[in-house]
């Protein structure tokens, strides 16, 4: 089975491109069948965006990747049915519900799949879609959308602000018949950075970053060109090396603003950040102070999934960290890998409490969900001796060449492929320097 080896206790440095952002590429790809020719550059090469292309060309839209620059074309949506096994490769399948029904007045999907981190149902975005003039049944497993003409404009608030839900809301509301208001919003950059790119394509949302959005539905989507944001949570996680590491690394291409209670966290753990040129340096010191309490919470409050990999870091923090999980259920998974390297960890409901442990040693560990799985990562690279990651699908649906990114930075890791021979070993050593 493939699995990342990792030589660890090597410092980092240089400075690091982030990729662009996951959770704000999937979005904009569903809302690409809205209308029109879509150029989407800085989208990130991830299975996830590629499970979005090929939702794309079934739903009979053109969708060409040449390296990180998609292009989306949706003259024409002949089908409005996703196959389950699409579905279930990814939760952020279930935007493309809002996309199809505004697009086809018809959408046909089932339950979409994602990391297992609790229940994660859909009920927000079916009685959005039912404000919003749809017929929902549900048989078999599969959902069935349909709408008599145009959506219509309405008024919803949301329980809870749902990333998903008011991703869903502001795709179908984009060329509904007249104005629709969310109020209870999500507020994530991945929000707004969704609404520029409808405004680009002549939708008019606004409000986009506070909790109440305002969108006045247009006829149709035109063409437009567009940028996706940098990954807020890949730019957390490298910090989250560098303060496992004891390193000082230098990120291109990110935002500080969006990652703003992260840094603040590390700031207390004893990590210095600087902001120059529109870059962001961290330096960690050689061990960590512990955070007496983290809370994750909805934007601009600590990111859950920024968690696992801060947790990583605490791990060989000096003292006793408390984090409270309040999004996900099940989000600690990941603790009961790490503590196979000597990690001193406990979670009971959504509290895990990290009793930090002078190192922790190489180990054998199977990745649970993705950001668990790059914890694994944070945590070998600053543990003594090797160790080897299995279950590498989770870490492939968000994060960019990570290894490759890693070695660069002189971390000591390669990627031992199925079937190798003792050769491509050597080779990807030699490579890598392991
Ligand atoms: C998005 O998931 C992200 N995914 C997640 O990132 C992220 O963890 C999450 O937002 C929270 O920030 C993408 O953007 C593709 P939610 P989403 O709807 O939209 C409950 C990662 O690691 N809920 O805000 O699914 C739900 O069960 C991924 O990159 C309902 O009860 O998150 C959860 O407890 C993982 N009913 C909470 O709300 C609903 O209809 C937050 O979910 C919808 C959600």
């Amino acid at each position: 089975m493939e699995c990342l080896v990792i030589d660890g206790g090597y410092g980092l440095h240089g400075e690091i491109k982030v990729q662009g952002s996951k959770n704000g590429a999937l979005p904009v790809l569903a809302a690409s069948v809205l209308g029109g020719r879509s150029v989407i550059h800085n989208c990130p090469r991830l299975t996830d965006t590629d499970s979005s292309l090929e939702i794309l060309r079934m739903l009979g839209c053109g969708a060409v990747r040449n390296g990180n620059t998609v292009t989306v074309d949706a003259d024409c949506v002949p089908r409005c049915d996703i196959p389950p096994e699409l579905m279930r490769r990814m939760r952020s399948s279930v935007i493309f519900l809002g996309a199809v029904l505004a697009r086809c007045g018809r959408a046909i999907v089932s339950a979409p799949g994602g990391c297992e981190l609790g229940p994660r149902p859909i009920d927000l975005h079916l009685s959005a879609m039912r404000k919003l003039g749809a017929e929902i049944t549900e048989k078999d497993g599969l959902v069935c959308c349909e709408s008599r003409g145009r959506l219509k404009g309405a008024e919803i608030v949301l329980p809870f602000p749902s990333v998903g839900a008011t991703e869903n809301i502001i795709i179908a509301a984009s060329t509904a018949k007249g104005r629709t208001t969310l109020v209870g919003a999500a507020k994530e950059p991945e929000i707004t950075e969704l609404a520029d790119f409808i405004n680009a394509k002549g939708g008019r949302i606004s409000g986009a970053g506070s909790d109440v959005l305002v969108i006045d539905g247009v006829e149709a989507a035109g063409n437009c060109e567009h940028t996706c944001i940098p990954d807020r949570i890949a730019a957390a996680t490298f910090i989250a090396a560098a303060a496992a590491t004891g390193s000082e690394l230098t990120l291109s291409d990110v935002c500080p603003e969006h990652i703003a209670a992260v840094i603040s966290v590390f700031e207390k753990a004893g990590c210095r950040f600087e902001t120059k040129g529109g870059k962001l340096t961290v330096a960690a010191p050689e061990r960590l102070k512990a955070v007496r309490f983290l809370q994750t919470a909805p934007y601009p409050a600590f990111p859950t999934d920024a968690q696992a990999v801060t947790a990583a870091a605490l791990a060989t923090a000096d003292g006793v960290s408390v984090i409270s999980e309040t999004i996900f259920g099940s989000r600690f998974r990941y603790l009961r890998e790490l503590k196979r390297m000597g990690a001193n960890a406990e979670s009971e409901g959504g509290i895990a409490v990290i009793r930090g442990v002078d190192r922790l040693r190489g180990a054998e560990m199977h990745c649970t969900d993705l950001r668990g799985g790059a914890a694994l990562v944070v945590a070998a690279l600053g543990a003594e001796g090797r160790s080897e990651i299995r279950s590498l699908r989770h870490i492939d649906r968000g994060y960019e060449s990570f290894e490759a990114a890693l070695a660069a930075l002189g971390a000591k890791i390669y990627r031992n492929v199925k079937n190798e021979t003792a050769d491509t070993i050597d080779v990807f050593r030699e490579a890598s320097g392991v």
